[in-house]
């Protein structure tokens, strides 16, 4: 089965042919960071306007990376929520008059399942259950994983997300957006020991996570200190993150008696964290597994791939009719309870 799926909840359009057989065919990707840059944050309606040029030629890119035409899909893929409304709605309209025109299903995903199941596509792929940590820009989660379509939620931010407090974080240190790769870049020439920021929620003896404290932090140490103390700033504010989810990550293993770990989303990609993640799951005698580095930022791959596995599960809804919706605001347990 051929699955076209289409990623465009915020500043990145993404397309994805996955192949139920032989895997991933074709990923492209366009990132809008440059539209977006002089702003200081994403433009909801640049967005928008932004995936309507890029959609249709990025879809031609990938059929053709693929060696495939149109006619040879078997259904289309589009994230429907959660996201910024103009732009969800530029891929979903896409992806169902696609489908209706060649006459095949359209499948809605939620964007976070997205990221969840991203990691099967690593090579070797994490085996259900897992405990998943989904840190983006816009969630950070712990989930229990059973299988595809069954997410419980364990614990979550009762503020910040981990990439949003990157983002601010980096906005204080005059780095340009999205904060969190430029962050992590300074941190890597920082003293990470040089000051003790607070490790919020760390012994709240829950999974929750908290992270706007610790912004509030650096924007005093900011104000007390020099440019010539950034990399400090920033590699001390990174080592609190890090020791933060990596204990919280042992106690989500510790609690649900799960062995693996599996981390998704923009904050996936960061090099402290990962490696810090390896070292305390090994200790404590699980595995951990990242998706593909290109794969943690937002693509259209896990968009197919998680489509996909609904088809073959038949525990999609599909549309029809050219009737369709999109929900910028979606629970992922509302969505897997109704799946
Ligand atoms: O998953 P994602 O691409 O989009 C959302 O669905 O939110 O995550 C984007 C977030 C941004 O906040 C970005 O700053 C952060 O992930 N991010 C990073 C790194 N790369 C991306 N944060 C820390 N270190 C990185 N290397
Ligand atoms: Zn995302």
């Amino acid at each position: 089965m051929l699955v076209l799926g289409i990623e465009s909840s915020c500043d990145e359009t993404g397309v994805a042919i996955y192949d139920t057989r032989s895997g991933l065919l074709a990923d492209a990707l366009h990132s809008q960071i440059a539209l977006h840059e002089a702003y200081g944050g994403v433009v909801p309606e640049l967005a928008s306007r932004d995936h309507i040029r890029r959609v249709v030629p990025l879809i031609r890119q990938t059929l053709q990376q693929a060696d495939k035409t149109l006619t040879d899909l078997d259904a289309v893929a589009y994230t429907a929520g959660p996201g910024l409304a103009g732009a969800l709605l530029v891929g979903a309209s896409v992806a169902e008059a696609l489908a209706l025109a060649l006459d095949v299903p359209a499948v809605g995903v939620h964007h976070l399942e997205g990221h969840l199941l991203s990691p099967l596509l690593g090579d070797p792929p994490p085996t259900f259950p897992f405990v998943a940590l989904l840190v983006s820009g816009g969630h950070s989660q712990f989930m229990a994983v059973r299988n595809v379509g069954q997410y419980a939620l364990l614990g979550e931010t009762v503020d910040d997300a981990a990439g949003e407090a990157f983002d601010k974080t980096a906005q204080l240190l005059g780095l340009s957006y999205p904060g969190g790769p430029a962050l992590s870049r300074l941190a890597e020439t920082g003293n990470p020991q040089r000051f003790a920021l607070p490790r919020p929620m760390m012994h709240s003896g829950d999974l929750n996570l908290s992270f706007s404290g610790l912004k509030t932090a650096v924007s005093m140490l900011v104000k007390a200190h020099q440019p010539e103390d950034y990399p400090d700033i920033a590699a001390s504010f990174e080592a609190a993150v890090v020791d933060v989810l990596c204990h919280k990550a042992r106690e989500a293993l510790a609690q649900t008696g799960m062995k693996q770990l599996v981390v998704a989303g923009g904050v996936g990609a960061n090099r402290r964290l990962r490696a810090a993640l390896t070292m305390q799951v090994e200790k404590q005698g699980g595995q951990v597994a990242f998706p593909p580095l290109r794969l943690c930022t937002d693509n259209g791959a896990m968009i197919a791939y998680a489509g996909a596995l609904h088809l073959q599960r038949q525990t999609h809804r599909t549309t029809s009719g050219g009737t369709f919706a999109v929900h910028p605001r979606w629970n992922l347990q509302e969505y897997a309870k109704a799946l």
